[in-house]
């Protein structure tokens, strides 16, 4: 795991601990022995420390925080390698991440190629930088830019560490070796970071935690590492570090880590498939094609073109392929606006861009994406025709959100080239990609569309084929529930409270004024079947119409509506319900227990691998809160089956004959096990 060689008298200690140059057990002992020799070894006059593989390191070895860390400490080496009375230089290429930066630090000196990223995403693990980054950091580059890179876990560039003075040389290019080497030979003495000291004005904490309260707000995490950054101005180093372990021991125990750790390695899990054969290899993606240039084709297509891979779009008019490009065109110059694209990475996006009305120029696509609207019957006539211009062996995919991916592959000639990519509104923006396995899917298509998801920076999770899939069959009883408990009695306000009091954005109300009450409705206003109905009548469909269950300000915020309240309330008096009081409890059970339940349903059918990959779907594709782990986590972990099956069954006369309990789920609850063992269990056929 640790390498040395002797370079003149340059000492190169090289990690070795694919694939990212975890710093786990064996890493740090190699480390440590490597380290001692070096300083005592007087034909050793500077040392080197350099990753091999792609990475400098990610950072320390996550899977161990789940028990108490073996020695030797990551601390303590930074530390041995800080007091080495012989320069130190860490030769970054690639990225250093966590502890991989904070090891950085201890050295005296540091060289990073020109595309290598440096950050402490810690705090996306719920804990802070344990190994001395909140000490050091602020030493070397001053409180505000610490406070920003530990605060918000975002990476910097080698270009802006040069800036900020974090990195002391930038190499010329990737090959950083003998770069490394010549810059150690260069250096006489050795510059300990910890005898720097830093200063900032007080009130500079406060003020940054002020205008990152939205971010921030009831996350353990960030407010530790606020803290710990005004332990560095106001100790030495020695009290300071001590300040930042007692905070990374505190945290790394608490709920929010432990969630947001089975969130990092969930989401991992989630791209691979389990029974697919090892020998599978992913087909070659060089071109897509997509059809449908609307708001989803356009957004869909951004990914691809951002990955450097052509797109063709092809639409029935030519005033719609004119619309969809302009709208691609304007969304790349905000994101260029906002600084996370150049002007030149966008021309360049654009240029692999071409759009036609014939189907026919799919004809030499490896991939081909049906981007319309939801409507089986011209999804049918669309794959019957891919059918016949598409070449052999092009993956067939559908976006469809709800529609089965089985009949759509039936209309085909070639069933095992079809496959659903879900994407989610704004395509170009959400991470997620549900990749619907269709009973006749092939397995080398499955392997590539989870590869291409990766490739275009998106998570992808496989879901059997069934109504609306994992996320949007979720969705389903939490929304009827909201919408039944306004008839019921519930204000708007009260119902999407419980959500947004968990952490989520928005509640399901809001969420449904967001998407537009309208869609799904039939556009015959005197035919008032439903509330939604009702309100789509009085043309309050949602946001798009400024005014739907809630009225919005000119910032888009929402506001009780008396407008709509009427409405409700005639509703509920025609349909001769007696209004009542609804509890949170009854809110709870009713918008997120209910996702639990049919989550579990979900699980119990085959239709997703794993309990975690639920959790996934809605942390990546509805804005789950993270700390909480995703819903079934949450369920098992932080509210307890028991509990939720519990209220449940209290509710269930109101939730109406339609309601059923998952097996699984009470299965779980009254054995009082995870809903993995519970799956175990059912399926060996008890
Ligand atoms: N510890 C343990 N395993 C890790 C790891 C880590 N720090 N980082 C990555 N891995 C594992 C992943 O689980 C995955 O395992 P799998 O193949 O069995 O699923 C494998 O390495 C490859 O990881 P990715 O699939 O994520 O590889 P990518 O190339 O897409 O991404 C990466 C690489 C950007 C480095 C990404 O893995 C990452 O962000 N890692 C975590 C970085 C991090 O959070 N570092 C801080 C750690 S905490 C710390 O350092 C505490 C310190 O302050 C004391």
């Amino acid at each position: 795991m640790i390498e040395t060689s002797l370079q003149g008298s340059v000492l190169e200690i090289l990690i070795a601990n694919p694939p990212v140059n975890a710093l786990g057990a064996g890493v740090r002992k190699g480390l440590e022995r490597a380290l001692r020799e070096a300083i005592l070894d007087s034909a050793v006059k500077a040392i080197v420390v350099r990753g091999t593989g792609k990475f400098f390191s990610a950072g320390a070895d996550i899977s161990e925080f789940d028990n108490t860390i073996p020695d030797p400490q990551l601390p303590d080496i930074i530390n041995l390698m800080e007091t080495s009375p012989k320069p130190v230089v860490a030769a970054i290429h690639g990225l250093a991440f966590g502890g991989g930066l904070e090891l950085a630090l201890g050295a005296h000196y540091r060289i990073a190629t020109p595309i290598a990223k440096l950050g402490l995403p810690e705090v996306a693990l719920g804990i802070l930088p344990g190994a001395g980054g909140t000490q050091r950091l602020p030493r070397i580059v001053g409180v505000e830019a610490a406070l920003e890179m530990i605060v918000s876990g975002a990476p910097i560039s080698a270009a802006k560490g040069a800036e900020i003075g974090l990195i002391d040389k930038l190499a010329e290019n990737e090959d950083l070796a003998q770069q490394a080497t010549a810059y150690a030979r260069t250096l006489t003495a050795p510059r300990p970071t910890g005898a720097r000291e830093v200063t900032a004005d007080p009130a500079v904490f406060e003020q940054f935690a002020t205008k990152n309260a939205r971010k921030i707000d009831g996350l353990d995490a960030p407010k530790a590492c606020i803290e710990a950054v005004r332990a560095a101005v106001i100790l030495p180093l020695a009290q300071g570090l001590e300040r930042e372990l007692a905070f990374f021991h505190e945290l790394v125990v608490g709920q929010q880590s432990e969630a947001l750790r089975h969130v990092f390695f969930s989401e991992r899990m989630a791209a691979k498939i389990d029974d697919l054969p090892k020998e599978t290899t992913p087909r070659k993606i060089a071109k897509v094609g997509i059809i449908g240039a609307g708001t989803m084709g356009g957004g869909i297509s951004m990914n691809f073109l951002s990955a450097g891979i052509p797109v063709t779009i092809v639409d029935m008019a030519q005033e719609a392929l004119d619309r969809g490009i302009a709208v691609i065109c304007r969304n790349y110059e905000a994101t260029a606006a906002k600084g996370r694209l150049t002007t030149e990475q966008v021309g360049t996006a654009m240029t692999l861009l071409t759009s036609s009305l014939d189907f026919g120029e799919l004809a030499d696509c490896d991939l081909i994406i049906e981007a319309v609207y939801e409507d089986m019957d011209i999804k049918k006539r669309i794959f019957a025709r891919l059918d016949e211009i598409a070449k052999p062996g092009a993956i067939l995919a559908s976006n469809t959100s709800y529609l089965s991916i089985d009949d759509i592959a039936d209309v085909t000639s070639r069933p095992g080239d079809v496959v659903g990519l879900h994407f989610f509104s704004p395509a170009n923006i959400m991470k997620l990609v549900e990749v619907v396995r269709g009973a006749k899917t092939a397995a080398d298509v499955l392997a590539t569309a989870m590869d291409l998801a990766r490739r275009i920076g998106k998570q992808p999770v496989v879901s059997g084929v069934c109504y609306g899939f994992i996320g949007n069959r979720m969705l389903l009883p939490r929304i009827d529930g909201a919408i039944d408990m306004l008839v019921e009695g519930a204000t708007p306000q009260q119902v999407d409270r419980i959500s947004v009091d968990l952490g989520m954005p928005m509640g399901p109300l809001q969420m449904m004024d967001l998407a537009g009450l309208d869609l799904g409705w039939h556009r015959d206003v005197s035919r008032i079947e439903s509330v939604r109905d009702a309100l789509c009548a009085a043309g309050r469909w949602g946001q798009k119409t400024g005014c739907g269950i809630y009225d919005y300000d000119d910032k888009r915020r929402p506001l009780p509506s008396p407008a709509a309240q009427s409405i409700i309330d005639a509703f509920r008096e025609k349909s001769g319900i007696v209004p009542r009081a609804i509890s949170d409890e009854e809110i709870t059970a009713r918008t997120l227990y209910v996702m639990v339940n049919e989550g579990a349903k979900i699980l119990e059918e085959g239709i997703t691998q794993r309990a975690s990959d639920i959790d996934v779907v809605w942390l990546n594709g509805y804005a789950w809160p993270r700390h909480t782990g995703g819903p079934m986590y949450w369920a098992e972990h932080l509210v307890g089956l028991e509990a939720v099956v519990q209220n449940l069954n209290a509710y269930s006369r109101s939730m109406g004959e339609s309601f059923s309990l998952s097996p699984l789920l009470v299965r779980a609850a009254t054995n009082r096990t995870s809903f993995e063992d519970a799956r175990g269990k059912l399926g060996a056929g008890s």
